[in-house]
C-alpha cells in the first residue's frame, strides 16, 4: 500500500518508537493522528493530536468517532515491563497483558469497521522477538507479546475478507529511553550490533508495510522465529549478539 495520501493513526507517540512512526508517516505524505495518554507531551508538527489510552474503552471509542478517515492503524503503544510471571507484581503483569493484548484488541475492534469503510487499509502491530523467545526477568511482557502475536494472526484471518492487510513488526532491541534505562538499572550491556535506531526502524517497518509484508523482522526477529522449529529456548543477549 502507498502511504502517500493515507490517513494513519499511531498509538503512543509521545516518546520512543511511536514518535518516530508519526514523523516518518508525515514525511511520506500521510495525514497523521498522533495519539498518547498525555497528548500535552506530543510534539510533532503537522500531526493531529488525540488523547488515547488503549486500555480505556471510552477513550478508544472517542478516537474511533474522531478519526473516521483512518486507513492505517499503527498499534505501537505498550507497557513493556511486568517482571517475571512467578515473582512479579500481579498488577504489573496484568498491565502488560492489558496494554499489549487487550489494548491492541480494543483498537483493532474499534477501527476495523473504519478501515472497511475506507477501502480496507492496513494494521501494523508492534510485537517483539520475545514473543517467540521468552526472556528471563520480563517473562510477563514476553507472554503478553506472544498473545499479541496470536491476536495479530487472528485479526489477519478475520479481516482478510474486508481487504485489510494485518502486519507485524517483530524487532529485537530498540534504542529507546525505556530500553536504555532498563539496561542501565539491570547492569546489562547492550551490544551495538543488534540495537535498532528507532527512526531507522520506523522507516524499515513502513517500507515493509508499503511492500505488503505481513511479518517485518529485524536480525533478532529472524533469529527468534528460527527457534520455533526446535525446543523452546530463552533469549540470551550474549548469544544473540554473537550469532
Ligand atoms: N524498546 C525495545 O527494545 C523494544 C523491542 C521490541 C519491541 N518493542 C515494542 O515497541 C513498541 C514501542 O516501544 P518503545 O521502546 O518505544 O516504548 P516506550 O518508549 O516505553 O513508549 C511506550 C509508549 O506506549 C505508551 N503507552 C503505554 N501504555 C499505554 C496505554 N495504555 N495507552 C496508550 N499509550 C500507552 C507510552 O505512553 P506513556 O508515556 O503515557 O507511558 C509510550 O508513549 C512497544 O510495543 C514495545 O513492546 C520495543
Amino acid at each position: 500500500m502507498d502511504l502517500q495520501g493515507a490517513t494513519a493513526l499511531v498509538t503512543g507517540t509521545n516518546r520512543g518508537l511511536g514518535h518516530h512512526f508519526a514523523i516518518e508517516l508525515l514525511r511520506r505524505g500521510a495525514k497523521v493522528y498522533a495519539t498518547a495518554r498525555r497528548p500535552e507531551l506530543v510534539d510533532i508538527p503537522g500531526a493531529e493530536v488525540l488523547r488515547v489510552d488503549i486500555t480505556d474503552q471510552g477513550s478508544v471509542d472517542a478516537a474511533v468517532a474522531a478519526a473516521g478517515d483512518v486507513d492505517v492503524l499503527i498499534n505501537n503503544a505498550a507497557f513493556t515491563a511486568g517482571g517475571n510471571l512467578m515473582t512479579g507484581d500481579l498488577a504489573a503483569i496484568r498491565m502488560a497483558m492489558d496494554s499489549n493484548y487487550y489494548g491492541t484488541l480494543a483498537m483493532i475492534r474499534g477501527f476495523a469497521p473504519v478501515l472497511a469503510r475506507n477501502g480496507g487499509g492496513a494494521i501494523l502491530n508492534v510485537l517483539s522477538a520475545v514473543a517467540w523467545q521468552t526472556v528471563d526477568g520480563n517473562t510477563a511482557y514476553a507472554a503478553a507479546k506472544s498473545a499479541q502475536w496470536g491476536l495479530t494472526n487472528a485479526a489477519r484471518v478475520e479481516l482478510a475478507g474486508q481487504g485489510t492487510l494485518v502486519a507485524a513488526l517483530v524487532p529485537g532491541l530498540i534504542a529507546t529511553q525505556t530500553l536504555l534505562e532498563y539496561a542501565q538499572n539491570a547492569g546489562v550491556a547492550l551490544p551495538e550490533s543488534v540495537m535498532n535506531d528507532p527512526a531507522e526502524l520506523a522507516r524499515f517497518a513502513l517500507d515493509g508495510l508499503e511492500a505488503g509484508e505481513i511479518e517485518i523482522l529485524d536480525r533478532l526477529g529472524v533469529a527468534a522465529k528460527a527457534t520455533l522449529s526446535g525446543p523452546p529456548i530463552a533469549f540470551n543477549l550474549a548469544a544473540a549478539a554473537s550469532a
